[in-house]
């Protein structure tokens, strides 16, 4: 792909304003000799104003959201997007959330620009597991392992039951829950079922892949072994 194009797609500018760039010897290499729009080079060798070009497509990022951002590129109130580099916004391909998290469930949220791998992360039959942590507002009646487990729940206005979830029980009052699947609202609708309401919700791993100290609000790269972990299976 031409230079020009390349850099325009990571979002720097408008194709126009990425060749006044290149005019204004602000692309260089990593020795600061600057670079023609039509010279080829390697994506790692690229510098715009010194600094490293960001990651090609084929991206994915993990995020720790917060409480109170919205999963949306456009919102009224604070949106995943903004705790991004504002040139992420405007990639193209788009970079787009791995399914999505309510606005009041924290926790582990995936980014990627790659649309084959959204949908082997999200597709029901590739049976990724999802786990959560959540708090509830009273305590557990007893049968929700098994309703859980069984495969046969439905939930309201929906036309096929859930797969079978996992749930196991710290307190009465405190799980954690491991889904392959990713309905709207799942988690809430899956405790609204039994008459119980969740009052905090925390996505903890998506596979083996945990937050692992990821700060609130903060955000990494993830790497091919990173995304391999993603697949792998995991139980409660
Ligand atoms: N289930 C929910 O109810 N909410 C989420 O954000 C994720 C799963």
């Amino acid at each position: 792909m031409r230079l020009v194009r390349l850099i325009a797609n990571l979002g720097y500018g408008s194709r126009k304003e990425v060749a006044w760039m290149f005019r204004e010897g602000r692309i260089t290499d990593p020795d600061g000799e600057v670079l023609y729009a039509d010279d080829k080079v390697e994506h790692a060798h690229i510098r715009i104003d010194g600094e490293p070009l960001d990651p090609p497509t084929g991206l994915v990022l993990m995020m720790h959201k917060p409480l109170g951002v919205t999963c949306s590129r456009k919102d009224k109130g604070r949106v995943v997007y903004d705790l991004l580099p504002p040139r992420y916004r405007v990639r193209d391909p788009a970079l787009s959330t791995v399914g999505r998290l309510d606005r009041d469930t924290s926790g582990l949220l995936l980014f990627t620009d790659d649309g084959a791998l959204l949908h082997r992360i999200i597709s029901p039959r590739a049976e990724v597991a999802k786990m959560y942590e959540a708090t509830l507002a009273q305590d557990l009646r007893g049968d929700e392992q098994a309703l859980f487990a069984s495969g046969t729940l439905m939930l309201e206005s929906e036309t096929t039951p859930l797969l079978p979830a996992k749930l196991e029980v710290l307190t009465p009052r405190h799980v954690r829950l491991c889904i392959t699947e990713g309905r709207y609202h799942q988690v809430r609708r899956m405790f609204a079922a039994t008459g119980n309401h969740v009052e905090t919700l925390q996505r903890t791993a998506v596979g083996r892949l945990q937050l692992d100290g990821l700060q609130a609000g903060a955000w990494r790269q993830l790497d091919a072994n990173d995304v391999a972990r993603l697949f792998e299976p995991a139980t409660l």
